[in-house]
């Protein structure tokens, strides 16, 4: 243990840090060992972390000496940010500040950022195709990350900045799966077109972030994008309605429709979309599956991904 390279995991109680604690404890012969970064060491989450062999440790975002604390010591550092918490990428912005000072502070190696695209490099603030939300943003979600790299540029830590991509477990956890209309029949609704959504099994992000720590100085300095397969939305209804047994169509709607939709974010997500069909050969070109297999020898394409979590998609 003592001479292992540490990994301190953000959000490693969540999705995408959790895949990258368990990717580190499934290879104990790896060279690295994982401190599991959460709020709560007493939850059930974090305990479960802990009997499978991480040491977890408490320090939140928000407060940037309890950061110092989890990243003493630590090789390198996983770090990531929780839009959907409290939907401001002012926020995000504050807690990677948070972030970065902790990781120059106490030295850190190898830091890989769980980013994503400035969309206003692409669609700045005086473009009317999409609205401007919260006074200065295009994608919140996105633009946001996008901003805070320049901030781990800035303090100097080696990083590498990983774009990640649509989780197919929104298809379970974030009520993208597929709704009955009014005639009755199943469909996934979202502006896409006929383009392609890069999407990966929200596990697999940690394992290539596992991928990333292990190849070393390789990509430090450096963006990398990953995904598990880039499907229409067309290709993913055909494949669910087969993994289903039943029919579930691709509903394609304007941008403008979806951003209609009323839920908390959905104007974000309108944007996002609009983004990923109109800028769809830089977007998918910046999200290799190849690159993202060599990282990750397991990772799942979209038909695995249906095989093992069918059972879990709420159909009503
Ligand atoms: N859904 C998608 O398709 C998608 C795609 C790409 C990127 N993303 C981005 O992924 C990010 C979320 O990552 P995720 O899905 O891995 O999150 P998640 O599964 O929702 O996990 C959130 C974890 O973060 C921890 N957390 C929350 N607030 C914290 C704070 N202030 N300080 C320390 N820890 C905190 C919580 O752990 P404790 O309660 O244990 O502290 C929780 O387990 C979002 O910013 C989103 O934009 C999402």
């Amino acid at each position: 243990m003592a001479d292992k390279k540490i990994i301190a995991v953000t959000g490693a109680t969540g999705a995408q840090g959790g895949g990258l604690v368990r990717a580190i404890l499934n290879d104990p012969n790896g060279g690295f060992a994982v401190r599991a970064v959460t709020r709560d060491p007493a939850s059930d989450k974090a305990r479960e972390l802990a009997k499978a062999g991480a040491d977890v440790v408490a320090a939140d975002l928000d407060d940037a000496e309890s950061l110092e604390r989890a990243f003493q010591g630590a090789y390198g550092a996983f770090c990531v940010t929780f839009f959907w918490n409290h939907f401001s990428a002012d926020r995000e912005i504050a807690e990677v500040r948070h972030m970065a000072a902790a990781a120059k502070k106490t030295g850190l190696r190898h830091v890989v950022w769980s980013t994503l695209e400035d969309t206003r490099k692409w669609v700045p603030l005086s473009d009317a195709r999409m609205p401007t939300l919260h006074d200065k943003y295009k994608v919140p979600h996105f633009d946001g990350k996008g901003e805070a790299d320049q901030v781990f540029r800035d303090t100097g830590v080696p990083t590498t900045f990983l774009l990640t991509s649509f989780y197919w477990d929104n298809f379970i956890y974030f009520g993208a799966g597929p709704q009955r209309g009014p005639d009755g029949t199943l469909a996934l609704t979202f502006p896409m077109g006929d383009r392609k959504l890069p999407g990966i099994a929200a596990e697999d992000i940690g394992r290539c972030a596992y991928g990333i720590f292990k190849r070393g100085p390789e990509f430090v300095g450096k963006t990398v994008g990953i995904a598990g397969e880039h499907l229409t939305g067309a290709e993913l209804a055909a494949k669910m309605s087969r993994a289903l047994g039943q029919e579930i169509r691709y509903n394609d709607v304007p941008p403008d429709v979806y951003r209609s939709f009323g839920f908390p974010g959905a104007d974000d997500l309108g944007n996002m979309f609009q983004f990923k069909r109109d800028f769809n050969e830089y977007f998918c070109g910046a999200r290799s599956v190849e690159f993202s297999r060599s990282l990750n020898p397991e990772l799942m394409s979209f038909d695995a991904w249906l095989a093992k979590y069918t059972q879990a998609i709420p159909i009503s």
